[in-house]
């Protein structure tokens, strides 16, 4: 019967693999769909070689399909070989999906590490083999083995969730309630700077008191913070990027303050995905009578909450163009030329060159503009939209 299942699943997959269009390789043997890659476009005719290799962390996030999504699009009309694997969040399999890659014969690497710190042994591994290797997002941290780094601009991202509550608090002593991403994300760190540089100064002069962190309210009179004394708020307040491990959070932290700690309240969601799980908690709070929560990635279920007034915020990051700067960079890389980068991130170890993309601050006021209008996504995906 296993064997049935296994069968039956490995049929499927390269059916839907042909049907997604062009001449599809089925490369890789395995039952667990969660780890297949999702797109191999063969254009040389040789199942065994591809010319850019994809990792993505997971597939459990909307963020990362709509990358592969975006990926697929750009893809359709170039002249190499590509294949997109996921990582599942897990290291250990993001190592495993670079070497498979790698004995592909690919000569750039396109990868969203799991585990910033982790992942430099698969970027390692793939240097080692004349590989050139491209951080997408996600800053590979302790190694010299990352050639460049496409990215957007996360300080600004976090610069904008603070901005966006501080701009809607008025008087002394509102609710403030931090989370963060995982402290294996390099972003989470980021982030949490660009939201510290604009909400610091504000819970300094009493505008906000934040209710939820012992560490922050220990570390609130200082403007800069130190990258550990960051993890040591960050430790309390984590998400992991976890809706659940996000709604267990809330769920605690309300369950641990009194009703005047609540009535209305701010809230700093590092995610769209967690901002939907913590805005949903809190809404069930009979105490809290309104809030204010942030997000990223303008995800649709999140965009649709925005236009149902469910969450106030989300930082538009268009993918379109952090997808086009990978793939630019890996056709010059290809051709043998240098690529453009606009400035450098340092990784603990070395500068990388790094490309780095604007993002924009989308609410109930703008949603239509700068999602519909742009042609970002369709109208007919969401309903209540003027
Ligand atoms: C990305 C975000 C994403 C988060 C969780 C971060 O590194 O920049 O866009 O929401 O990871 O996957």
């Amino acid at each position: 019967m296993k064997k049935f299942i296994a069968l039956l699943l490995v049929l499927t997959m390269t059916l839907s693999l042909v049907a997604c269009g062009g001449k599809a390789t089925q490369t890789e043997q395995t039952t667990d769909p969660s780890n297949q890659q999702t797109d191999v476009s063969d254009k040389s005719g040789d199942s065994k070689t591809v010319d850019i290799g994809i990792v993505l962390p997971t597939k459990d996030e909307p963020r990362w399909i709509q990358d592969e999504t975006r990926f697929k699009d750009a893809l359709r009309s170039t002249e190499y070989s590509v294949e997109v694997l996921f990582s599942q969040g897990d290291s250990a399999r993001e190592k495993q999906n670079v070497e498979a890659l790698i004995a592909k014969g690919i000569k750039v690497l396109i990868i969203c590490a799991h585990d910033g710190a982790a992942a430099a042994a698969a970027a390692e591994a793939a240097k080692k083999e004349g590989v050139t290797v491209i951080a997408y997002d996600r800053l590979i941290n302790g190694t010299d083995a990352v050639d460049y780094y496409v990215t957007f601009d996360s300080v600004a991202v976090g610069e904008a969730m603070g901005q966006y509550l501080a701009d809607r608090a008025e008087g002394k002593g509102n609710p403030l309630y931090l989370y963060a991403g995982a402290a294996s994300d390099n972003n989470s760190f980021l982030f949490f700077e660009g939201a510290w540089n604009i909400l610091q100064p504000k819970i300094a002069d009493g505008t906000f008191e934040i209710k939820n962190s012992s560490e922050a309210v220990a570390l609130q009179d200082k403007a800069t913070l130190t990258r550990d004394e960051m993890a040591r708020i960050i430790g309390q307040v984590t998400t992991n990027w976890d809706f659940n491990e996000a709604k267990n959070k809330a769920e605690a932290h309300l369950t641990a303050v009194g009703k005047e700690d609540k009535g209305d309240v701010f809230i700093l969601a590092p995610n769209d995905g967690t901002a939907r799980s913590i805005a949903d908690t809190f809404a069930a709070d009979p105490d809290v009578t309104s809030y204010v929560v942030t997000g990223q990635d303008a995800e649709k279920a999140s965009v649709q909450y925005i236009i149902d007034g469910k969450q106030s915020m989300t930082v538009f990051k268009d993918v379109r163009t952090l997808v086009n700067d990978a793939i630019n960079m890996a056709i010059s890389v290809l051709k043998g030329n240098t690529p453009e980068t606009t400035g450098a991130y340092n990784n603990g170890v070395i500068d990388v060159k790094a490309k780095q993309t604007d993002v924009i601050v989308v609410d109930k006021d703008n949603v239509k503009a700068a999602l519909i209008d742009s042609g970002y996504y369709p109208a007919s995906d969401f309903t209540g939209l003027d």
